[in-house]
């Protein structure tokens, strides 16, 4: 079975994007042929700064690489190294009713924002489409609202495929409704846009501080506490295993546990868990030449896999004379 994801280069990550999704994205390669990629093109229709966007790709390829992607068992590469895939976003163009991307909500809900509503960001899920249909991808872990532009994806290659016959996979969204959403420091969603993060790859001092913020009830300490209504407790246990939540567990419910206290035990854990991830981090980003030569050669297999699509596309549709 073939998995592809796409990754936009967007600035730091947070430990909803770790367990929500980068954890078992990588977990994939081991069972499955892994292609994933960085969406650098995606990333323009909300970024317009070159020099950021050049930094954050390979800050993105070596935030996957230092967290376990394997670049033997995966395919990883950088959208724009490929271009075929923006032949095959045009090809598809043709197959694709304005009626259908009028009605993606991402795309509503960007303008609605007050981001410009241009051509790029109009036809962000055609591009997306192509990504998925170029490399044959049978699932798309996506997060719930990147699923309607699989959706999309699945209608446009319909039709493609009803005109010109089994040239595409049809694709499935992966959606795990199992990972239970990350709460941030103030119970809700941890994202980007509400700030209430606990970033990847800090330094221990900024760490600290933001695992200090978390949000507490106004308990005092002698009391005992409810481990299931606090946000440390639903943070914490993300790093342990049954016996080690039992334990916490017991300590919350006996009382005399200042929050404090267990604020400091959680960066602690944090800290360590992610210590040989970001010392990796560092180090491959101390050499970029070799991120940007790990993923050449993705690159390279990526495309490999993308003209073999392409070529039954270009002579199905006519541009072989
Ligand atoms: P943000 O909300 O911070 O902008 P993104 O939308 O860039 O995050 O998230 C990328 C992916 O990370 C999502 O598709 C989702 O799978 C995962 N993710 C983000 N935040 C969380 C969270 N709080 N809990 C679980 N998964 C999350
Ligand atoms: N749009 C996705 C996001 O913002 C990124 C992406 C681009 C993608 N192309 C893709 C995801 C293809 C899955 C498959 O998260």
């Amino acid at each position: 079975m073939r998995v592809l994801s796409g990754i936009q280069p967007s600035g730091s990550l947070h430990l909803g994007n770790y367990f929500g999704m980068m954890e078992k994205m990588i977990d994939h390669q081991e069972h499955s042929e892994l292609f994933c990629f960085i969406a650098n093109y995606h990333a323009q229709t909300s970024l317009s700064d070159g020099k950021t966007l050049a930094k954050g790709t390979l800050e993105a390829a070596a935030n996957f690489l230092a967290l376990g992607l394997d670049p033997e068992k995966s395919v990883f590469w950088v959208q724009s190294d490929v271009p075929e895939v923006q032949e095959l976003a045009w090809l598809l163009s043709n197959f694709t009713p304005m009626g259908l991307l009028e009605r993606c909500h991402s795309y509503k809900d960007k303008v609605t924002r007050g981001i410009a509503a241009n051509h790029g960001l109009f036809a962000y899920p055609v591009l997306m489409a192509a990504d998925i249909l170029l490399y044959q991808s049978d699932k798309v872990p996506v997060g719930k609202d990147q699923k309607q532009h699989v959706e999309v994806t699945r209608d446009i290659a319909i039709k493609f495929n009803n005109e010109y016959g089994d040239i595409f996979t049809l694709p499935e969204p992966e959606i795990d409704e199992e990972v239970a959403t990350v709460p941030g420091l103030d119970g809700q969603k941890m994202s980007k846009s509400y700030g209430n993060t606990i970033d990847l790859f800090l330094e221990e001092k900024v760490l600290r501080k933001q695992v200090m913020r978390i949000v507490t009830d106004p308990t005092p300490v002698e009391a005992p506490k409810n481990p299931d209504t606090c946000n440390i407790f639903t943070l914490f246990r993300l790093f342990l295993d049954k016996e080690e939540e039992q334990v916490l567990r017991a300590r919350y419910l006996a009382g005399g546990l200042a929050y404090g206290t267990v604020k400091e035990e959680l960066f602690a854990t944090i800290r360590d868990f992610f210590a040989p991830f970001t010392a990796r981090r560092n180090a491959l980003l101390a050499e970029p030449d070799n991120i940007r030569q790990i993923l050449a050669q993705g690159a390279e297999k990526a495309r490999y896999h993308a003209n073999k699509t392409l070529r039954k596309v270009r002579k199905k549709t006519g541009l072989v004379y």
